[in-house]
């Protein structure tokens, strides 16, 4: 029997949604390691839309829901919905869809809210002892989450331009958390939560570099599962 994940995105599209390749590496990943996989989103609607040709706010309104079925090729559910008991573990990947539509941390930084449905998601796995990956940016969620856990989103300096957001790392020991330096190819596990972490594009690295990082949370993951 394969292990059940549950995957949860937060739009389409790096600027506003999940990062597509993030989302997509996950989801290859899972099917590799044989797991079973349902694919879910919060049903409200997106912080902003932003034009990904221009980089710039488009005067739109979308909804994450209908925006991530475009990852799912149409096979989502809402995450009101989401079962614990169904599942052996949960995977979040980033975007700043994640930071907008999964919690504040794009505007409020350290002092953001979370989505109801993401946080009581985030606590169900936690208590049924489920493991949690998440990437890039989606680690905040767990350090918002769960004070004192352990998690990465790379390094805390930027001493090779490869970490230009390197910050996150501080305000995440500002929310009692520990931050684990790993480099793009690495993740870490943070045993006693079963939380599974890595950087992926937090790094400037290549492509399949991040494709490969990724891979090694989905199998720590699975693994726990
Ligand atoms: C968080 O809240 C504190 C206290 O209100 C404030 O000083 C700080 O600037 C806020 N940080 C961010 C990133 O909004
Ligand atoms: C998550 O939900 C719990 C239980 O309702 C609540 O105590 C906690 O403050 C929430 N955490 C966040 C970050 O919203």
């Amino acid at each position: 029997m394969g292990k059940r994940v549950a995957v949860v995105l937060a739009g389409c599209g790096v600027f506003d949604g999940s990062e597509i390749h993030e989302a997509s590496a996950v989801l290859v990943h899972l099917s590799r390691g044989g797991a079973e996989v349902k694919i879910f989103a919060p049903n409200i609607e997106q912080r902003d839309v932003v034009n990904h040709l221009k980089g710039s706010p488009a005067d739109e309104k979308r909804n994450v829901l209908v925006e991530s079925a475009r990852l799912a090729r149409g096979n989502i559910q809402d995450l009101a919905e989401l079962k614990v008991s169904e599942f052996d573990a949960v995977i979040f990947p980033g975007g700043f869809g994640v930071a907008k539509n999964l919690c504040s941390w794009a505007v409020d930084g350290k002092n953001c809210t979370v989505n109801e449905h993401v946080n009581s998601t985030l606590q169900a796995f936690h208590s049924a002892k489920k493991p949690i990956g998440l990437c890039c940016i989606s680690p905040v969620l767990a350090a918002k989450v769960f004070p004192g856990c352990e998690v990465t989103v790379g390094q805390d300096k930027n001493a090779d331009g490869r970490f230009p957001d390197a910050e996150t790392a501080s305000a995440i020991a500002e929310l009692g958390c520990k931050h684990i330096c790993k480099d793009v190819s690495e993740s870490h596990v943070d045993k006693g939560n079963k939380i599974v972490t890595t950087c992926a594009f937090m790094c400037k690295a290549p492509l399949h570099e991040i494709f490969d990082g990724i891979g090694t949370m989905v199998q720590e993951v699975l693994k726990l599962a």
